[in-house]
């Protein structure tokens, strides 16, 4: 056994009997404090910079994380592109003329391999890109755990079966984040994340047209930008109070009926998840506070750590040789 593993086994040992549970993460929040002081400051200053030319970008940011992290774990492989012998997970239905923000990946990454090239990963710059996005809007900061590896490969078909849909009602919210190792209350806070940013006609237009749990003047005035037969890909906000602002807002739209997606207002549909809604509409510093763990345990699932997969030198292709 190599001595560092030795150590490390140690270490682990030590831990599991002073603390009785295993260490589940391997990330850690110092891991380019020596190989490269400068990422997270040199990463936080381009989402600065884009943020505020565009404050949607810290939205779309935000899920490129949420779908980087469903399908087979938080490795960048929703940034890899398609060619002719690649098929990525752009093209997949929740990904399709819908997730954004690769400029400015791509930008973050150029930034930081002129500065220590071939350390810091791509799916490391998604997560903190993420955390920094939602402290710009006004959230509340995390602590981000590092040290992903980026993927060598992506997968089309867990794009499209593990990303949630819409139109799922609560019971298959709920599942879908089970599915991942999330609790029912994990669920709930991490759909706060739709506080920012923008949906499509062709998603809330069955909403705005066909459903009743549905504020009538709300659905109203959505109609002259989502008429029931064109426009399809015409925006309007998530949250319709406040959409470049992190807080709690979310929350109390659904109160009022006025969640824009079926799946937002089913959290506020007579159903288990309705009490905790209440709450983080009142209190957005548990909101703020539950937002930031459940998104700490996102950033973990199933990372590639040591020396699985790679440190992409191009965050949209597998290195070449
Ligand atoms: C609970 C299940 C979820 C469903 C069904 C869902 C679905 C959607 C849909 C359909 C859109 C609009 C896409 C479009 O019209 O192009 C959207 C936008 C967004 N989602 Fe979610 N989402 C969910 C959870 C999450 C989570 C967990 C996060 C982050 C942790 C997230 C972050 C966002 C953000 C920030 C936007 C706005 C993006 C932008 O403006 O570019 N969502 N989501
Ligand atoms: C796939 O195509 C790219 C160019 O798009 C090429 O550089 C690469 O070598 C090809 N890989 C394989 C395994 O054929
Ligand atoms: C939720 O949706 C699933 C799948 O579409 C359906 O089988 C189930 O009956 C629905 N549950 C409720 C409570 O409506
Ligand atoms: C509303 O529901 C009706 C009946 O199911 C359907 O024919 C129509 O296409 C729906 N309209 C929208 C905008 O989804």
């Amino acid at each position: 056994m190599a001595s560092s593993s030795f150590f490390k086994l140690c270490f682990m040992t030590m831990f599991l009997i002073q603390y009785g549970h295993p260490v589940t993460s391997q990330l850690s929040a110092n891991f380019y404090s020596s190989s490269c002081p400068k990422a997270l400051s040199t990463i936080k200053s381009a989402v600065t910079s884009a943020v505020s030319k565009e404050k949607r970008m810290g939205a779309s940011l935000l899920r490129l994380h949420f779908h980087d992290c469903f399908v087979n774990g938080c490795d960048a492989s929703v940034l890899l592109d398609d060619t002719s012998n690649f098929t990525g997970e752009k093209t997949a239905g929740p990904n399709a003329n819908s997730i954004r923000g690769f400029d400015v990946v791509d930008t973050i990454k150029s930034n930081l391999e002129s500065i220590c090239p071939g350390v810091v990963s791509c799916a490391d710059i998604l997560a903190v890109a993420a955390r920094d996005s939602v402290v710009q809007l006004g959230g509340k900061t995390w602590t981000v755990p590092l040290g992903r590896r980026d993927s060598t490969t992506a997968s089309l078909s867990a794009a499209n079966s593990n990303i949630p849909s819409p139109f799922l009602n609560l019971t298959g919210l709920i599942s879908a984040f089970s599915n991942k190792g999330f609790t029912t209350k994990e669920m709930v806070v991490l759909s706060g994340s739709h506080t920012i940013g923008m949906a499509k006609c062709s998603i809330f237009r069955s909403r705005i047209y066909n459903e009743t749990n549905i504020n009538t003047a709300f659905a109203t005035s959505l109609k002259n930008n989502c008429p029931s037969a064109s426009g399809d890909s015409n925006l309007s906000p998530l949250d319709t109070t406040s959409s470049t602002v992190f807080d709690s807002a979310y929350y109390t739209n659904l109160i009022n009926n006025k969640g824009l997606l079926h799946s937002d207002q089913q959290l506020f549909s007579g159903g288990s998840t309705v009490s905790q809604v209440k709450a983080y509409s009142s209190n957005s510093a548990t909101f703020f506070k539950d937002f930031g763990n459940a998104m700490v345990k996102m950033g973990n699932l199933s990372p590639l750590t040591g020396t699985s997969g790679q440190i992409r030198t191009n965050c949209r292709s597998v290195n070449s040789g």
